[in-house]
This record gives structure tokens, sequence and C-alpha cells, in this order.
């Protein structure tokens, strides 16, 4: 069984961003071998206070910690918010990323995309949250940059993408995710 964490950087219930994790869930499903894809949100997660930290981390905390350290890979999915990545999925991140050197990213194969409505889906978050997740020990996935633009007009009556550009750019995202964990490599997908 191969587990993959799907990280929302939006807490829209329409969120266009939600839709492409979805869509990665159902190309999963589609694969040969166990797969599974897990949800994720910054949604529940208290702002990181290292004296909240100290005292023991919160349940929702760790929670996340938990699933993150025994998935296999995570793929995140985020909007730009004035030209960076939203709050929420920082806080994610710095939590994910403690204690420090030992946190759940560390080693962690990530994978990267973006979606917004613009022309340019987001995109310029993607070299921020690249830095943000090598500084907190993981693995950046190298693959064709992921940046839906005309987003909200590309969704399918599902709520998922069926533009076969899109399902063709998270099918080589995928591929690459689960080589970075040595499972594609083995043959085991
Ligand atoms: C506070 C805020 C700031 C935003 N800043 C940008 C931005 O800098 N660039 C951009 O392309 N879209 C920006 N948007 C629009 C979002 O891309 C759009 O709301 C998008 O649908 C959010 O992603 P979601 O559908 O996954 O929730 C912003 C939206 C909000 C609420």
């Amino acid at each position: 069984m191969t587990t993959i964490v799907l990280l929302s950087g939006s807490l829209r219930r329409d969120s266009v961003n939600g839709a492409l994790l979805m869509t990665v869930r159902a190309i999963l499903e589609r694969r040969p071998r166990d797969i599974t894809g897990t949800l994720l949100t910054p949604a529940g997660l208290p702002l990181f206070d290292e004296d909240v930290e100290a005292q023991g981390v919160p349940k929702s905390v760790a929670a996340a910690q938990e699933l993150v350290s025994t998935a296999d890979a995570v793929v995140i999915s985020s909007p730009s918010y004035n030209g960076s990545m939203p709050g929420g999925l920082k806080n994610t991140l710095d939590w994910l990323s403690r204690p420090w050197g030992a946190g759940a990213l560390t080693g962690k194969p990530v994978a990267v995309a973006t979606a917004s409505p613009g022309r340019r889906g987001g995109a310029e978050v993607q070299p921020e949250l690249h830095r943000v997740l090598e500084r907190a020990g993981a693995l950046v996935v190298e693959h064709g940059r992921v940046a839906v633009g005309n987003a909200v007009a590309r969704l399918g009556p599902r709520g998922i993408f069926t533009d076969p550009a899109v399902t063709a750019a998270l099918d080589g995202l995928i591929d690459a995710t689960l080589t970075a964990t040595g499972h594609l490599a083995r043959g085991a997908v």
C-alpha cells in the first residue's frame, strides 16, 4: 500500500486547488496497484507557537504530523494569495517541519502544483513553496510545472478536471512522485 497525502492550500468549499487534488485522487484510484490519496487541509490547526509546542502539540497537529510522517509522499496544491502561499498553508508546513531536523517533512518527497482562475495559475507561488519545503527538509519532487490557469472554466461537470492537458500534467506529477518514493522504480504501480 502506498499512501499519498494531498494537502490543499485552500479552505474554500469550491476550491479549484481542492478540485485539482480530487483529480489526483481519481487518477490514483485508476492505477492498477493499491495507492491511497488522503486529503489534508490547514483547517483546525492552531497558529504555530513554540510555547504551545513546548507544552505538547495539540491533537489536531499531532494527527497531521502522524499522517504525513507515515505517508510515502505529499502532493500540495495551492492558490496564490497576494503573490504568496496562503497563511494557513505556511502554518501547516511550519508545524510539519517540527521538531527541527526530525519533522514529518524530513526526507519526504513533496510535489507542488498551483491553480487559480487567473491566467498564470498561481505559478508565482511555486519557487516560494520549493524554498520553504527544502528548508523544512522535504525532498521537492522534480516534474513538469503544473500551474493550472483559467481553472474555474476548465473544471469538469463532477468538480474534477477532465481537461486532457491538466490530467496529462497530473499523470506526470504522479509518476514523478511515485518514482521519488522508489515505488515506481520497483514496479509497484
Ligand atoms: C486574499 C486573496 C489574495 C489573492 N491574491 C491572488 C494573487 O496574488 N494571484 C492570483 O492569481 N490570485 C489571487 N487571488 C485569487 C485566488 O487565486 C482565487 O480566489 C482562487 O480561486 C483561490 O483558490 P481556490 O479556488 O483553491 O480557493 C487571491 C484571493 C484572495 C482571497
